[in-house]
């Protein structure tokens, strides 16, 4: 399957690049409802200095932070699809020993910015960085938070994203299990539970779909290997999943916080449009290499 690159801009659809300046801004120059789905990861609260002039993530207090998460993320509801989504990867902050809850109140105050929070996704790291506390549990896990432009429908594609059945084996002995499905090799129609179609309909699904069961909550995904960036590269196959589920056949994902440009390659290798904003030249410059080094080994 072939794409056709489109590279048009003045008010007409922009894709297919990496804008460099700050998000709200840039945002603002883009067509309303232009965008499929966009995946990204915001700068965290005082995790880093990015030496971007507008950075995000340097803010003095909190509502600050999330006030300016709140201008980006309206804008980004703006340019959305009415059929369109968004993802957004977010981890928290320990001051002083506390936790400030950064990522729900993020969530929560996008909600309340009008967009549809359908989903909240664990993301854990099975090789994330060690780390001396004894005081608590050590982190190793973020959230990803899935939202929804409009309040019916938008555009999911479940079967992209369904994961190995592991509960109901040929093998397994797991209590209650086979029960419902009467004995061996009955179906959920003949099992103790005949009769309730929805309980029905979800063990079908958990153990009988012939793609696999639905994607799950908790998401385990090692870090990106990228070491070329001084920051947290998304690892490809996270981005990976919410394109597939959220983008269809020719659409356009977006990064506001593009970094490295993995949301881009990935775009780029699943031959969905792209576009990327980042306010570090330097970030910008790296992401278009990157892309280019990608579209080069999928044309050999
Ligand atoms: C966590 S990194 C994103 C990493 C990216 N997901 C990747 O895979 O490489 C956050 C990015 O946001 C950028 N950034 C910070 N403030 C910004 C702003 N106001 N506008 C645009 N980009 C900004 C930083 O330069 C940084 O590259």
């Amino acid at each position: 399957m072939t794409r056709t690159k489109t590279v048009k801009q003045n008010g007409a659809a922009v894709v297919d690049q990496i804008l460099c300046g700050d998000a709200c801004e840039t945002l603002r120059t883009l067509p309303s409802n232009s965008i499929d789905c966009t995946v990204t990861s915001p700068p965290y609260y005082r995790q880093r200095d990015y030496t971007g002039i507008d950075q995000i993530g340097v803010e003095r207090k909190p509502e600050e932070y999330i006030d300016r998460l709140v201008e980006v993320f309206s804008e980004c509801l703006r340019v959305t699809k009415e059929s369109g989504s968004l993802w957004v990867v977010i981890g928290d902050k320990y001051i002083d020993g506390e936790q400030l809850g950064m990522p729900w109140r993020a969530a929560l105050a996008l909600k309340d910015a009008g967009w549809r929070l359908r989903s909240d996704v664990i993301w854990h790291k099975p090789n994330a960085m060690p780390s001396s506390v004894k005081t608590r549990p050590t982190v190793d896990h973020e959230y990803i938070f899935f939202f929804t432009k409009s309040k019916d429908y938008y555009y999911y594609d479940a079967d992209a994203i369904r994961e190995p059945h592991v509960t109901f084996s040929e093998k397994s002995k797991m209590k209650g299990g086979r029960g419902h499905f009467g004995k061996r090799g009955g179906t959920p129609e003949t099992g103790k539970n005949s009769g309730d179609s929805n309980l029905h309909d979800g063990r079908w699904d958990q153990a009988f779909h012939p793609k696999g069961r639905n994607k799950r909550t908790v998401w385990s995904i090692s870090l990106s290997k990228f070491r070329e960036a001084h920051f947290a590269v998304f690892p490809e196959s996270l981005v990976e999943t919410c394109v597939l589920a959220s983008c269809p056949e020719g659409g356009t994902v977006l990064d506001p916080f593009a970094g490295s440009g993995t949301v881009a390659v990935v775009a780029e290798r699943l031959q969905k449009h792209y576009l990327g904003i980042d306010c570090v030249e330097e970030y910008c410059d790296m992401a278009r290499r990157r892309i280019a080094a990608a579209s080069e080994t999928a044309t050999r």
